[in-house]
């Protein structure tokens, strides 16, 4: 297994990661088993076409897979399991996780690259390994429940910790700093863009107060200035009180969505045609994102009106789910953290290819985009289990839906 870890722009060697790991002191191999990897069978029955086709790459008879958040390696190990001639490229901000995940992995050490990155760094490290293109890329955005369930990170609301929030505690600003530091408007634009907060002005102000008094240090103390801002009957609603908050911090901390605005695009173009993305998004700005990256290649750049694709014009991606795929019931009743999970997904296809066919689909969707109606497919209502259904028939029939799905 090589292993590489990125710091302050600079790659490490294997060796010297060994030491860049090991000084976070976990007890590796303690997690095994304790998380269960979301949609697992759906996402490897979405990217088998793509990892099984060694015969056809140019690397003989080896795919290549990017787990872009590899966590505790659920999803990794199932694919090197399942798909003995796939190697597998993890990458993680945490090197922590990298930690778990490496141990995990040990058995297919010689299958395996592990890189400490962000995953906007995907063009360097494919660059680094010596990969132009790869099969299939799988991002499961968000925390992982090592993140969650270790108090002294600080992304849990419910346990007291330092204010912490940093995926990759080596570096970056901490949720303390943020929350001492920002003008009220800045919080409260955090707090309602990223947390989609409908008292964020209150809360901001609240933490102002707080912090003339005395800084801010703890989660306890912020989960509880958030409940007091809140008025009572909107307490008692919508779950948690501080959910939003913590949510919003996270991904400020982290500046999670202009890392996914940045990957998204940069995976796809490691897709050789044929190839497949999967992406788990767990709250609507991650699932849009997600939804405009893909739809925007999912769609032909030639003119309206015209019958047929031009050279160059046509769609480089074919959307492998109509909307998102939401959770069958029996998955969030095993695994509670799989209810708010929204998959997407699509494969690469060669723009050539279309040259000069029928844009009939396309047609359909401008015109549904007009107001008008489009059709659609059966083939686009499989696995009624568990795609997300807007009224439509689950025998699988054609029906007349607007727009594009969701
Ligand atoms: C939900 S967990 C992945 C769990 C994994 N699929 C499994 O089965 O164990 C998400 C992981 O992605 C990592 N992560 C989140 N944002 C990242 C980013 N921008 N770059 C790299 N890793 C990221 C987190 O540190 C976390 O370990």
């Amino acid at each position: 297994m090589t292993e590489t870890a990125r710091h302050c722009g600079t790659w490490w060697s294997e060796t010297d990661n060994e030491e860049t790991v090991g000084s976070v002191g976990v007890d590796m191999g303690e997690r095994r088993g304790t998380h269960v990897p979301v949609l697992l069978e759906r996402c490897i029955e979405l990217l088998a076409p793509a990892l099984n086709r060694g015969d056809q790459t140019s690397r003989g008879d080896r795919t290549v897979h990017v787990d872009a958040t590899l966590g505790l390696g659920g999803h990794a190990e199932a694919v090197l399991a399942r798909f003995p001639d796939t190697v597998l490229i993890g990458l993680d901000r945490d090197p922590e996780a990298l930690a778990h995940a490496r141990a995990r992995l040990a058995p297919y050490t010689d299958r395996v690259h592990l890189v400490h990155a962000v995953y906007d760094e995907l063009p360097e490290v494919l660059d680094r390994l010596g990969y132009a293109h790869v099969d299939g890329v799988l991002f499961d955005l968000g925390v992982s429940s090592l993140q969650l369930d270790e108090p002294d990170r600080g992304f849990a609301y419910a346990q007291d910790a330092p204010l912490d929030m940093r995926m990759d505690q080596t570096r970056g600003v901490t949720a303390e700093e943020v929350v001492n530091s920002y003008s009220h408007a800045d919080l409260a634009r955090v707090l309602r863009v990223y947390g989609e907060e409908k008292f964020a002005s209150r809360i901001a102000a609240a933490i102002i107060r707080e912090r003339q008094k005395a800084r801010l240090t703890s989660t306890a103390r912020l989960a509880e200035l958030v409940r007091e801002s809140i008025p009572a009957p909107a307490r008692r609603t919508g779950g948690h009180p501080a959910k939003r908050t913590f949510q919003a911090l996270r991904i400020e901390v982290n500046r999670e969505l202009a890392a996914l605005e940045a990957a998204l695009p940069a995976a796809l173009d490691a897709l050789a045609p044929g190839s497949r993305m999967v992406v788990l998004s767990y709250h609507s700005l991650e699932d849009r994102i997600t939804k405009q990256a893909l739809a925007a290649r999912a769609r032909s750049t030639g003119p309206v009106d015209l019958p047929v694709e031009l050279p160059g014009t046509g769609p480089t991606l074919r959307l492998l789910s109509r909307g998102a795929e939401l959770p069958g019931e029996a998955e969030v009743t095993a695994n509670p953290r799989a209810a708010s999970v929204r998959l997407r997904a699509a494969e690469r296809i060669d723009p050539e290819s279309v040259t000069g066919t029928e844009r009939t689909r396309r047609t359909d969707r401008e015109r549904s985009r007009r107001g008008g109606k489009a059709l659609r497919t059966p083939s686009a209502l499989r696995d009624a289990s568990t795609v997300e259904r807007k009224g439509l028939p689950q025998d699988g029939t054609g029906t007349e839906v607007e727009g594009e799905g969701t």
